[in-house]
């Protein structure tokens, strides 16, 4: 795993161009429902956006590292200007084909997160970022500043993340499912990069590049919104996801979250942070 940021952007790049071109057909990314119009965000994303917009009608909004598209299509759909940004090419190209077979207009810009382009500077009401945008970021404070360097006066970043404790636990199947006892199989939080945990780590050898991820916890997340000028409105921990993010076929409670218990306790297994710029 050693070597220099660029070189690691590049190899996630790599990755990220390969689950691109792959994606699109599974439960979350079902790119039928998308063009159908009956593809939803989760509740806890758009409970995100409504706490830091409301109603994104007439609103600019910039969906990073937008992926597929999904949510800046539906942005866009609700009347929204919409600019999806990623540094995957394929992603952008998948998302271009869909807004197209969508029938809306969405900007789509290649850019790296930590670093957006002056174009993008001081022009939205609205930056989205959901689900799986952190452990790709090696200096959270760079990615910070760049989101706030975007933000127009009174502009609020939507964050929406996967819990840093959760993100700890190796074992997360045997954990929902059976009761049984966390493995940690990485830090709440590192400097540089870290092991993937569960499935993910146990996919790596030989399946291809290896992607490089990064560990941040609640504190270091804040602080970065902070130091870069946001106000923070919202912070709120979920004791259960939406998401089996890691594919590692977790059973979900009877209202379709995922939980995961430690004797009888629930775990922290995403958040919410709403940071504004101030006007
Ligand atoms: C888990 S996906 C995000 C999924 C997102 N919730 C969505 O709307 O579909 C992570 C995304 O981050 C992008 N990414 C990773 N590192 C990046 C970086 N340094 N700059 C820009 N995009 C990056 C990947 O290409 C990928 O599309």
């Amino acid at each position: 795993m050693a070597g220099s940021e660029p070189a690691r952007t590049e190899v996630n790049r790599a990755v990220w161009d390969g689950w691109a071109a792959a994606a699109g057909t599974d439960a979350h990314y079902d790119a039928a429902a998308l063009v159908a119009g009956t593809w939803r965000r989760t509740e806890v994303e758009q409970a995100a956006v409504e706490l830091a917009v409301g109603d994104v009608a007439g609103r600019a909004v910039c969906h990073l590292q937008c992926h597929l598209g999904f949510d800046a299509i539906e942005f866009a759909r609700s009347g929204a200007q919409t600019v999806g940004v990623d540094f995957s090419p394929v992603a952008l190209a998948r998302a271009a084909e869909l807004a197209v077979r969508c029938g809306v207009t969405v900007d789509l810009v290649e850019a790296d997160a930590t670093a957006l382009p002056a174009t993008l500077h001081g022009r939205f009401d609205l930056v989205y970022a959901t689900f799986g945008v952190l452990p790709w970021i090696d200096d959270v404070d760079s990615w910070m500043v760049s989101v706030a360097s975007v933000l127009g006066s009174r502009g609020a970043l939507a964050l929406v993340e996967h819990h840093p404790v959760l993100s700890m636990v190796a074992n997360l199947a045997a954990v929902t499912t059976g009761g049984a006892r966390p493995v940690f199989g990485r830090p709440y939080q590192a400097d540089g990069p870290v092991r993937r945990a569960g499935r993910a780590a146990a996919a790596e050898p030989g399946a291809g590049p290896v992607p490089v991820v990064y560990a941040h916890g609640l504190g270091r997340v804040v602080t970065a919104a902070v130091r870069a000028g946001l106000v923070v409105d919202h912070l709120v921990e979920h004791f259960d996801s939406p998401l089996d993010w890691r594919g590692e076929g977790l059973v979900a409670d009877g209202d379709g979250r995922f939980r995961a218990r430690v004797d009888g306790q629930l775990l922290p297994a995403s958040f919410t942070l709403v940071a504004r710029r101030p006007g």
